[in-house]
């Protein structure tokens, strides 16, 4: 990487620096697992608000909230009633501008999520639809087809859904809906331009109340091409996802965004958004480009092993992804739809050969969950070992990173939730295959005792297993060798060093290390592997574990400055 980019270095929410998202630290709020103020069990906006002080000393530049709207929680949240409100367990729009006005004072950004691709059962369009006929400008909002076979009681193509089961549901009048997630999560007709004028509306309330950034969820759902007659799955399975799949990552999906753009760029600074959309690599510049959302979510380190060889090609391909969008990077390793990567490197390998790129790594957890209690593989040590060596080689890297809350607590998944308890469709939609996702939700423990450790006054409604007391943020906060002091310690350097979107790979000699230098002298080296190793030369400044006299262990990365 040679290209310097010049940008504003360090982030502040009180600037008009329309570049701060570029090397921005990004903290992932679950809202209703961060924080109940009132005693209900669910975590809510004034929760939030009274943890401020909290994630200023975390040293993030901007949260990203998870959604926080009117929601019967089908899909936790993701399952909108209202894009425009906000869910009153949560609060009020008053108790969301006390929270941007608390965040901006701290220097924090706000990015919130924006779900386009589908609303909830209960939004008052798809009530309006049900109520309306066949063929009205009521169901043209959505994706309604006749049913096959006698009276309409087939469906109308044999399409499963993202979450499992069939992806359409019958409304009783041998009109069937399409959703590409949950029953309760119908798709949108974006083709529809009632659709398309409603969200730029939405756009321009979040960004008038002083909302910083979006993150767009299944940004490559949004844009379909269906004719009257619908293909079958095993047709759209064959079809390429180039640019003319009729419900994937459509090249047409770009011409939403750029009316997005107009909006984003009639504020200063203009307004973010960085999309989630699982598309082949070569596509994601698309997503990522300046005319469009600006920024795309890159979850290819989510994917891999705790290895070297593929962190390095992941890491070199997708710098080069960001050049050619213009963009930068993201690197993720949790967030609230995965395993979290403590559980996930405490697996045991997967064997020669296994690779990132289909979810594989992040797969294979989640079967370890499925056989809980069957095989107990999981080494918790060495999971959250290299973790913190994963984090912080994250954190050194061009680009912006997205943390997950609880990550800088060293939390491991909750594999053991009883099924009663569970809330995920993923898991109720698919019976014995998948676990679901509830296990990276659970609420976070704030003090070590407690009816919910410090989360509220009342137990959570996933229930927190009695070691998340050693992780609460009372036990970590101030112990030198914790994850929460690792993580803290590792955002203040990363904005005293931050520097120029560019990186140069220092030639280690061995395949299990992986150094780097940033502009200015900023080196970051991890050992993947076992055996100590030398250290280059240079001032330590943090360290993942204590080195080894002098020399870095196995699962351990160090920053220096050369
Ligand atoms: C992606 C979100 O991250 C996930 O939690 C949600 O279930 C789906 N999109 C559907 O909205």
């Amino acid at each position: 990487m040679t290209e310097v980019i010049e940008t504003d270095l360090i982030p502040d929410a009180t600037s008009r620096d329309a570049n701060w998202w570029r090397q921005a630290a990004v903290y992932q709020i679950y809202p209703r697992a961060f924080a109940d103020s009132n005693g209900d069990g669910m975590g809510d906006l004034p929760g939030i608000t009274s943890r401020v002080p909290y994630l200023s000393d975390l040293g993030i530049d901007a949260v990203w909230l998870s959604p926080f709207y009117p929601s019967a929680l089908a899909d936790g949240g993701y399952d909108v009633d209202d894009y425009r409100d906000v869910d009153p367990r949560l609060g009020t729009l008053e108790d969301f501008d006390a929270l941007v006005a608390a965040l901006h004072a701290a220097g924090i950004k706000l990015i919130v999520d924006l779900v386009p691709n589908h609303t909830s059962d209960r939004h008052a369009w798809f009530r309006e639809a049900l109520a309306s006929p066949k063929g009205s400008p009521a169901r043209d909002r959505y994706i309604f087809r006749d049913g096959k076979g006698p009276r309409g009681s087939e469906p109308p193509a044999d399409w499963t859904s993202v979450f499992g089961g069939p992806a359409w549901e019958p409304v009783g009048d041998g009109q069937w809906y399409m959703h590409h997630f949950a029953v309760q999560q119908p798709d949108l007709n974006w083709n529809n331009p009632e659709v398309r004028a409603d969200f730029l509306h939405t756009l321009r309330f979040w960004s008038d109340r002083g909302v910083d950034g979006f993150r767009v969820d299944v940004a490559h759902g949004l844009a379909k091409n269906l004719g009257a007659e619908l293909p079958s799955q095993a047709e759209l399975d064959a079809t390429p996802k180039d640019g003319d799949h009729p419900l994937w990552d459509r090249d047409d999906v770009h011409d939403i965004y750029a009316d997005w753009r107009k909006v984003f760029d009639s504020y200063d600074p203009p307004r973010t958004a960085v999309a989630e959309a699982w598309v082949a690599a070569h596509r994601r510049a698309r997503y990522a480009s300046a005319h469009g959302l600006g920024q795309a979510f890159n979850f290819d380190l989510l994917e891999a092993d705790f290895d070297a060889e593929q962190f390095r090609e992941i890491i070199t391909f997708n710098l080069g992804l960001a050049e050619e969008s213009g963009s930068s990077t993201t690197w993720v390793f949790s967030n609230h739809d995965v395993v979290r990567h403590a559980t996930r490197y405490g697996l045991p390998p997967r064997g020669p050969g296994a690779g990132g790129g289909d979810h594989t790594a992040e797969k294979q957890g989640r079967q370890w969950l499925l056989a809980r209690g069957a095989e107990p593989v999981l080494e918790r040590e060495l999971g959250l070992r290299r973790a913190r060596a994963a984090t912080l080689l994250e954190l050194a890297l061009p680009g912006s990173s997205y943390l997950y809350q609880g990550e800088e607590l060293g939390l491991h998944e909750v594999p053991d939730l009883p099924d009663e308890v569970r809330q995920d469709p993923t898991f109720f939609r698919n019976p014995g295959v998948d676990v679901g996702r509830d296990g990276c939700r659970v609420p976070l423990p704030w003090t070590r005792e407690g009816v919910s450790f410090g989360f509220g006054d009342a137990p959570a409604d996933l229930p927190q297993p009695a070691w998340f007391a050693d992780h609460a943020v009372e036990a970590e906060d101030g112990d030198p060798a914790s994850t929460l002091t690792l993580y803290r310690r590792a955002l203040a350097l990363r904005h005293e060093l931050q520097t120029a979107e560019s990186l140069t790979w220092i030639e280690s000699g061995r395949d299990d290390v992986l150094a780097f230098g940033r502009p200015g002298g900023w080196v970051s080296v991890t050992n993947f592997g076992t055996d100590p190793v030398d250290l280059p030369d240079g001032e330590v400044l943090l360290t993942s574990a204590p080195l080894e006299g002098g020399r870095l262990p196995g699962a351990t990365t160090a920053w220096l400055r050369a």
